[in-house]
């Protein structure tokens, strides 16, 4: 990955100098809490609260790591971690469902504050439509919240477009790209 062009302002510049990046997948002896805790984030960047993802027992945790482990078995490196030199500082969830045809489908795609709005989230994105259509897929679709801005608008600059909701998550927007 390399850094967008005019990246600066008055951003800390840890984030993107030095260190290649890398996708590496998800190593689950050592990175179970940080999955946790990314996705907790992206919980509250979507809906203000993690408490949905969380549970009223407290183990949506544990059930999300046992979810993103069947994931990640099913499709190797489906769920990455993206590494700047020694650190990890987003993560990545794909996978493909089927309906009429093989579709790509984006779980999460997450940066740690500090790293966004610089164009990962962009490269990210397009890595993932490159993986789509390695796995034969020529659409690619994704659930976000309607309150998540800067979700929406990097779909959006993206080539996504807003679908109808889907009836199982009608408080969500749902949107494709054809790959
Ligand atoms: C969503 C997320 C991955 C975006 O990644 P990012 O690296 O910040 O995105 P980019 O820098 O590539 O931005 C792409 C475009 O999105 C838009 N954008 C990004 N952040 C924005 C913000 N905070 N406000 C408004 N627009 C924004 C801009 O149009 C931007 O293009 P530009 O810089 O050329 O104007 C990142 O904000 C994130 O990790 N959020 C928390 C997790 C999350 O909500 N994930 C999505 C769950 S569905």
């Amino acid at each position: 990955m390399t850094k967008k062009a005019g990246d600066g302002g008055d951003k800390p510049q840890s984030c993107l100098t030095g260190s290649p990046f890398e996708l590496k997948p998800i190593d689950f002896q050592s990175h179970s809490d940080l999955c946790v805790g990314f996705r907790t984030d992206s919980f509250v960047c979507s809906f203000g609260t993690a408490q949905a993802f969380l549970g009223s027992d407290n183990q949506g945790g544990d059930r999300y790591v046992r979810w993103l482990q069947g994931k990640s078995q099913e499709r190797p490196g489906s769920c990455a971690h993206l590494w700047h030199g020694s650190r990890i500082i987003g993560q990545m969830e794909l996978g493909i469902i089927h309906d009429s045809s093989p579709c790509g489908y984006v779980y999460l795609i997450y940066l740690i504050p500090e790293c966004r709005q610089r164009g990962l989230g962009t490269q990210l994105l397009q890595g993932a439509e490159s993986l789509f259509r390695t796995w034969g897929a020529s659409r690619a679709r994704l659930r976000v919240s309607p309150t998540n801005t800067p979700a929406i608008a990097l779909y959006k600059k993206n080539g996504w477009y807003q679908t109808g909701a889907e009836p199982d998550a009608d408080h969500l927007l749902t949107m494709e790209k054809r790959l």
